[in-house]
């Protein structure tokens, strides 16, 4: 049967992504807060090829990450969503969930909304076992999402992301196995 190609939660539309939405994700990419705990902020042609690239995942797997739209709010607010990681390591082959939203929204939960909502997805329509996440130690704002959505983290799961520069190459790691999954 087809996946659903949106999710509707009390306050989010998680939908596929329009071409309008790419002036507004160059916006947030381009924001330093918001690329606080990546290597660098994108510029317009970077974060356009990151767009492609989401857009692709959905091609291949049939979802992906949502372009995230506040209902009455706002049309794009950044992404929330699950997605295969292209890198190797311990907990790998998996799937992650992930966000990234403008920092005008932060601080509402819409992202532990989605992510909810997200985990549920691929629990109920995917029939995943296990989703992971992953962030630098210090994003501290992204870790309170995973643990919020019930994901716990396991020091002895810690990695280094071979994709990242050395600065920022630990990474924890947060798990939640379907059974665990309130939903
Ligand atoms: C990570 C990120 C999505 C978290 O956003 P966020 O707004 O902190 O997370 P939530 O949407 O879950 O909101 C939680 C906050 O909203 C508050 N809140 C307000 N109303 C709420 C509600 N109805 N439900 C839940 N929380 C609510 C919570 O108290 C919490 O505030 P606090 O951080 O001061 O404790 C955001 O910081 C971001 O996009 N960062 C940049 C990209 C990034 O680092 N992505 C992750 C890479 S791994």
């Amino acid at each position: 049967m087809a996946l659903p190609d949106e999710i509707r939660t009390a306050r989010l539309l998680l939908r596929r992504w329009r071409a309008a939405d790419r002036a507004a994700f160059a916006a947030l990419n381009a924001d330093p807060l918001v690329m606080q705990h990546f290597p660098s902020v994108l510029i317009s042609s970077d974060s356009a090829a990151l767009a492609d690239r989401i857009e692709q995942h959905f091609a291949e797997h049939g979802f992906g990450l949502w372009a995230v739209e506040i209902t009455s709010v706002v049309e794009f607010a950044g992404f929330i969503g699950l997605a295969i990681p292209r890198f190797e390591a311990h907990f790998t082959p998996c799937v992650e969930v992930g966000w990234r939203l403008a920092a005008d929204h932060w601080g509402r939960g819409y992202a532990t909304e989605g992510a909810r909502a997200a985990l549920t997805f691929g629990f109920r329509e995917l029939g995943l076992s296990e989703i992971v996440s992953f962030t630098t130690p210090d994003n501290r704002r992204s870790r309170r999402v995973m643990e919020r959505i019930g994901m716990t983290h396991n020091p002895a799961d810690d990695f280094d992301h071979p994709g990242a520069p050395q600065s920022l190459r630990r990474h924890v790691l947060y798990r939640i196995a379907a059974r665990d999954a309130p939903c």
